[in-house]
């Protein structure tokens, strides 16, 4: 039966072995595998309403109505569903973003991972999580890991219908991230448009794809063993060798900022003093500190020497999308 109207929230995630290019602009299929934690206290909540009143798609992000390049995603991303549910109405689509958006804070993971749960319920398709991780997959790539909570790894595939996410670990274990945010404004280039610049322009673009197949393979072993300190390693060379390949295209990408390089040497300090803690960094200067759940309050209390309070976030590992 067809409901017309569902609501959900999704969990953002950071990628350990991150996604960045791909081999098909338009089914959203990766160069290479990636592998991530989704994080409890970072979501999006999504209403999607099939209304035969409207004449075209509303789309509101927290409370304030969308232009229309907004708009067009999200439509483009609903015919999706539309077309396979045979439904012929435009959409009220409401968000919440519980997470600073363009930030560099994975805010198109939760966002499209909600926006598929939310209209797979509107919709009444009833897709699997395996079906609707492919379906988020081609609003925003690092979706289609939110569909799922704790470690989880986002197969490259061969075609569009085995590229999706698979659990890997449920992450109820101590672990967790710290987040430092260094600067919350939207980023001047997107990761769409800067993976498309690395991919066409870097010369260091193939060696980073061979490289992470083989961090990812390493840090599965690593997440199995729940060995903190190789999975942390990995993760931070990974992110290193991804902003290597950025700073290699035509134009160089630069994501960071002199504080994102400060958090790193704090972070280096803490691990001298025996605190276990790895950063990584995506597509803007903030940082993502890989720890125990268990030191993450202390280590936020050396953070608060040198960054505010309300710019630090502590996260567990989250669970997977949630029908609201
Ligand atoms: O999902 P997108 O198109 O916003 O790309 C995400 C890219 C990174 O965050 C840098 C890496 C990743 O795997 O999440």
């Amino acid at each position: 039966m067809m409901l017309n109207r569902g609501k959900a929230r999704a969990y953002a995630n950071i990628a350990l072995i991150k996604y960045w290019g791909k081999r098909d602009d338009q089914l959203v299929l990766p160069m290479n595998s990636s592998l991530s934690l989704t994080l409890d206290s970072l979501y999006t909540e999504t209403e999607v309403v099939f209304d035969e009143k409207v004449d075209r798609d509303y789309f509101y992000l927290d409370g304030k109505i969308q232009d229309m390049e907004s708009t067009n995603r999200v439509n483009r991303f609903l015919d999706l569903f539309r077309d396979a549910a045979g439904i012929n109405r435009f959409a009220i689509i409401r968000s919440i973003n519980y997470v600073p958006t363009g930030a560099g804070l994975a805010s198109s993971a939760s966002g499209f991972a909600a926006l598929a749960a939310a209209a797979n319920v509107a919709s009444g398709l009833n897709l699997d999580h395996r079906e609707l991780s492919i379906y988020a997959r081609q609003g925003s790539g690092s979706a289609t890991r939110s569909i799922y909570g704790g470690f989880v790894e986002w197969k490259k595939g061969t075609n569009e219908e085995d590229s999706y996410a698979v659990p890997i670990d449920d992450g109820k274990w101590d672990i967790g991230m710290v987040i430092v945010i260094v600067n919350s404004r939207k980023k001047n280039i997107s990761s769409r448009e800067g993976m498309k610049q690395t991919l066409l322009t870097s010369p260091f673009y193939n060696n980073w794809v061979e490289s992470a197949e083989e961090d990812l393979k390493r840090i599965k072993i690593a997440i199995e063993n729940r060995d903190i300190k190789l999975i942390g390693k990995i993760a931070e060379a990974n992110s290193f060798k991804m902003h290597a390949t950025m700073l290699g295209a035509d134009p160089p990408l630069l994501y960071w900022e002199p504080e994102t390089i400060r958090v790193m040497e704090i972070v280096y300090e803490l691990r001298e003093e025996g605190t276990p803690c790895y950063f990584t960094m995506d597509a803007g200067p903030n940082v993502k500190i890989l720890c125990r759940l268990s030191d993450a309050q202390r280590i936020r209390r050396r953070l608060e020497q040198g960054f505010k309070s309300k710019h630090i976030i502590v996260a567990g590992s989250g669970p997977g999308i949630t029908v609201l």
